[in-house]
């Protein structure tokens, strides 16, 4: 049964809206963790466009499940993951224009500078997964560079626009997990899951971890956060 990261985000873009103090992502995390969340994550990303460096430290004092930090492989963020200390940092690409992250780390091509982060991060105790797409040659790379874990993109399968190319990018997944741990990469998924695609995802073998954001917040909005927290971890626990 997968643990459940619950991508806190969007309640930090909702305050940047205005740049107000509210809704306090702080408030969002500890009713996640009331809500069953096994994990709380976060992206601080070098516009600061919704998570400020504030956030991670009050969240780093007051949530007890495990923090899981998304950020680009740059000198200046990881400086501040070794400082503020979460169990696990998620390598994730980066671009200003881009709405949510787009596609999967090219770790083939950004080898150096990833190899430098994931020495930097695991001699704090930081524990380093690398986002990327369900790609062999992608997840090969990623053990080469003595990562922790990797983080399969399952943007294509929930993109997918009918039945037939859901249980390809399933079977791409499946095939593509197995692989990731036959290496002894621990296997976290995520990306675009929702109440109503996440039941197979979360039966894929060996799948450790499952980060979840906007459809959980899209919920939390109607419902309330604990609720809605309750009923993914229903979902990905069946
Ligand atoms: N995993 C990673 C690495 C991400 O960058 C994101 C989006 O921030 C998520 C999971 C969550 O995606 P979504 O908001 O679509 O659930």
């Amino acid at each position: 049964m997968p643990a459940l990261g619950v991508n806190i985000d969007h309640v930090a873009t909702i305050r940047q809206a205005r740049l107000t103090i509210e809704p306090d992502p702080v408030w969002a995390a500890a009713l996640a963790e009331l809500g069953g969340a096994d994990g709380i994550t976060l992206h601080l990303r070098e516009d600061r466009r919704h998570i400020q460096d504030r956030d991670l430290r009050v969240i780093r004092e007051t949530v007890q499940v495990k923090m899981n930090l998304e950020m680009a492989a740059e000198e200046d963020i990881t400086a501040i993951a070794v400082d503020v200390g979460p169990e696990q940092v998620c390598l994730v690409p980066e671009r200003r224009e881009e709405v949510t992250t787009e596609g999967g780390l090219d770790v083939l091509t950004h080898r150096d500078r990833i190899v430098r982060r994931i020495e930097q991060l695991q001699a704090a105790n930081i524990e380093v997964s690398l986002f990327i797409d369900p790609d062999r040659s992608q997840i090969d790379a990623a053990q080469g560079l003595d990562a922790d874990a990797v983080e399969l993109h399952t943007g294509r399968y929930a993109d997918a626009e009918n039945d037939e190319e859901m249980q390809q990018e399933l079977v791409a997944l499946t095939t593509a997990g197995e692989h990731a741990r036959n290496l002894g990469l621990r296997l976290n998924m995520g990306h675009g899951l929702t109440y109503r695609n996440v039941r197979q995802v979360a039966q894929i073998p060996g799948v450790s971890e499952l980060n979840i954001g906007h459809s959980i917040i899209a919920r939390a909005v109607m419902v309330g956060m604990e609720r809605a927290v309750r009923e993914m971890k229903q979902l990905v626990s069946a």
